[in-house]
């Protein structure tokens, strides 16, 4: 397996790995994925093997009162590349990105009933924040998981 940022001719591939992943009205529309990955304060992150996607993690980031704090978007493994650590990988390479735009810590959303992502997030020292109803879809209620970054420095936007 191998890990590289995004380029631009990825998109189809990536799309296909949403499609696999997430049913409608889950799954993220192409326009707003095409937004995330073409943000300059986001990275995106593609796990490949033998040049076919495996999977894709997207971070983004944004300066309030003077503190950055990162937002994984989105982490999407291929159904039958799952288990194998890609998951893990992804996680590090975003919280890795985080850290270089400055981020004082990452925080995401999670389907309370989605154990492998709660299950991936809480091995990798993500602490429940929280919980809201009715976030997704369908009444579905999402937690929220966040962690500090440890080298989120001031900035003066
Ligand atoms: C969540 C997801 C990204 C994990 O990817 P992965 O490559 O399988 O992750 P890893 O192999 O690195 O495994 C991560 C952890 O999840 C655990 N895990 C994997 N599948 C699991 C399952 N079905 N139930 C519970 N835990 C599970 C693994 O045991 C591992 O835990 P460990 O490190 O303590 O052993 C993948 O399941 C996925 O793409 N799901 C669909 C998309 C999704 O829901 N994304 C999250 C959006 S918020």
């Amino acid at each position: 397996m191998t890990y590289r940022p995004f380029r631009p001719e990825d998109f189809a591939a990536l799309y296909a790995i949403e499609e696999a992943c997430f049913q409608p009205p889950l799954r993220f529309s192409r326009a707003y994925l095409q937004r995330l990955v073409r943000s300059a304060r986001a990275a995106t992150w593609i796990a490949e093997e033998s040049g076919a996607m495996a999977g894709f993690a997207i971070v983004e980031w944004r300066a309030a009162t003077g503190i950055v704090r990162a937002y994984l978007q989105t982490i999407e493994v291929a159904p039958e590349k799952r288990g194998q650590g890609v998951g893990g990988e992804l996680m590090r390479l975003a919280e890795q990105s985080a850290q270089a735009a400055g981020a004082a810590a990452i925080w995401l959303h999670v389907d309370a009933e989605n154990a492998a992502a709660i299950q991936l997030y809480e091995a990798r020292g993500y602490r429940r924040e929280g919980r809201e109803a009715n976030y997704y879809p369908r009444g579905r209620a999402a937690l929220v998981y966040a962690k500090p970054l440890g080298q989120g420095a001031p900035v003066s936007s």
